[in-house]
């Protein structure tokens, strides 16, 4: 440990600058909100996490694929078992294309049971005509086009607190409660997606797994008693934004003495605040998860091998994932001088895709989307630039729903400008919805064969 290293605790980030936090107009309302959270029990443990840290070790290696995906922001309006399940629903589908498909064992992530606030390009933003203080998730403040329901409010941080526990509550239900099973593989497909080509080509991959299993069962393989077939391993994550919220949620670990951020099993730090001297970067080097760090094209390749050095100084593979989100127009030049940086500076790190962040623009109608092509072929050029440095791209991080949203333009069932307004439901960016989210994993497994 580096005596930097030891003068970390969970609120040393409170002497450095933090960007994007909210003005709470009542510090005492909000102290009180924070001890309370600072009492209450943990969401994760210390040893799931280290366990994670291990896996993503394995994707670090070139031995595995991190899928993360699901909300751009979680919201508490939207919040329902069958929201939940449906979007597992397609996180477990996905997963299956990729490993049917590939023959890669597929780490699967939630960005769910906790990601609640937003980072805004701009504090206020124009609704109607009408300037507001922009929306900063639900954690923070309400999305309703009033001046009032814009103050941030800190009860709402007990809210997010308790709204991520009942998710993951559910969530350990679904994957260690027989609902993961792959015996079940078939009923993961939704009806809106299974009437699509895409489902159906799904439903085959399906059938393909049950004659399988069958076959298995045939040759005298015990299957009941192989746990791996009928649980999964579901990870929850989050960006980190909201400082006091995370220290409140940040505990010694009793068997090792180290410091987790039991909020979550893997959290990330934003492209809008990853200043090397700012307060996330400083809560972030203390806590003993394994961490993500989102690289948009601002970023230089010094920069990204210094915030490594100050992540991950020992080098400990699978605690940190650079998540990459330059644009499909720009990857292809900007990401090849990262990775060759990173690449010789010996971290082992675990390289994301994110292909949404960097290919956000207005409809005609002025509605905020993404095109499924654009997301391609970002995730086309990643791929690229990866096999061409002999570096191992090790998966993708998505914003999609279970949904049957028109938010995301494309996919082989095509969503139109002209259909945007149908069924646009996002508390913050455009989503890919079930068929677009299968399109994706169809082409992800393609790359990952090719
Ligand atoms: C996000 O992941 O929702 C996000 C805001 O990403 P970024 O920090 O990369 O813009
Ligand atoms: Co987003």
């Amino acid at each position: 440990m580096t005596s930097d290293a030891s003068s970390w605790t969970p609120s040393s980030w409170r002497a450095r600058s933090a960007a994007q936090q909210p003005d709470w107009p009542d510090e005492g309302a909000l102290d009180d909100v924070l001890k309370r959270l600072g009492t209450r029990p943990p969401l994760v443990f210390a040893g799931e996490v280290r366990q994670l840290t291990s896996t993503l070790a394995e994707v670090a290696a070139g031995r595995a694929f991190l899928l993360q995906a699901g909300d751009c922001a979680e919201s508490f309006e939207a919040f329902t078992a069958d929201a939940i399940r449906d979007k597992l629903k397609v996180i477990l589908q996905m997963a299956v294309v990729l490993t049917y498909g590939a023959g890669v064992p597929v780490v699967k992530m939630g960005r769910i049971a906790g990601q609640f606030a937003k980072p805004r390009s701009s504090p206020t933003e124009v609704v109607d005509g009408v300037e507001l203080p922009a929306y900063r998730g639900d954690m923070v403040n309400d999305m309703t086009a009033e001046p009032a329901a814009r103050i941030p409010d800190p009860g709402r941080l007990q809210r997010a607190y308790d709204q991520s526990a009942s998710t993951m509550n559910l969530l350990r239900a679904f994957t260690k409660g027989g609902f993961a099973d792959l015996n079940q593989v078939h009923t993961w497909n939704q009806e809106f997606v299974a009437s699509s080509a895409e489902g159906q080509r799904y439903e085959r991959i399906a059938a393909g797994i049950e004659r399988a299993l069958r076959f298995m069962a045939a040759c005298g393989i015990d299957l009941a008693s192989e746990a791996t077939l009928h649980q999964v391993d579901f990870w929850t994550s989050h960006e980190a934004l909201i400082l006091g919220y995370e220290e409140a949620l940040t505990r010694r670990d009793s068997l090792t003495g180290g410091w987790y951020d039991c909020s979550a099993h893997f959290v990330w730090v934003g492209d809008r605040t990853r200043q090397p001297d700012g307060a996330h970067l400083e809560f972030f080097r203390g806590i003993n998860n394994p961490v993500g760090l989102k690289l948009g094209p601002t970023v230089s390749p010094d920069e990204a091998v210094e915030l490594c050095d100050r992540l991950n100084p020992t080098r400990i593979p699978g605690r940190l994932s650079l998540i990459t989100r330059l644009g499909a127009e720009r990857a292809g030049e900007l990401l090849p001088p990262l990775i060759r940086a990173v690449r010789d500076s010996g971290h082992p790190v675990v390289w994301v895709c994110d292909p949404m962040h960097g290919n956000t623009y207005l409809s005609a109608g002025g509605r905020k989307t993404r095109h499924l092509d654009h997301v391609l072929a970002e995730i086309g050029a990643f791929f690229r630039a990866h096999r061409a440095e002999g570096t191992w791209p090790g998966g993708v991080h998505v914003e999609l729903t279970g949904d049957d949203v028109t938010e995301c333009l494309g996919g082989a069932e095509e969503v139109l400008d002209s259909q945007l307004d149908l069924r646009y439901l996002t508390a913050c960016d455009p989503r890919l919805n079930g068929r677009q989210s299968l399109d994706l994993a169809y082409r992800v497994a393609e790359l990952l064969r090719g």
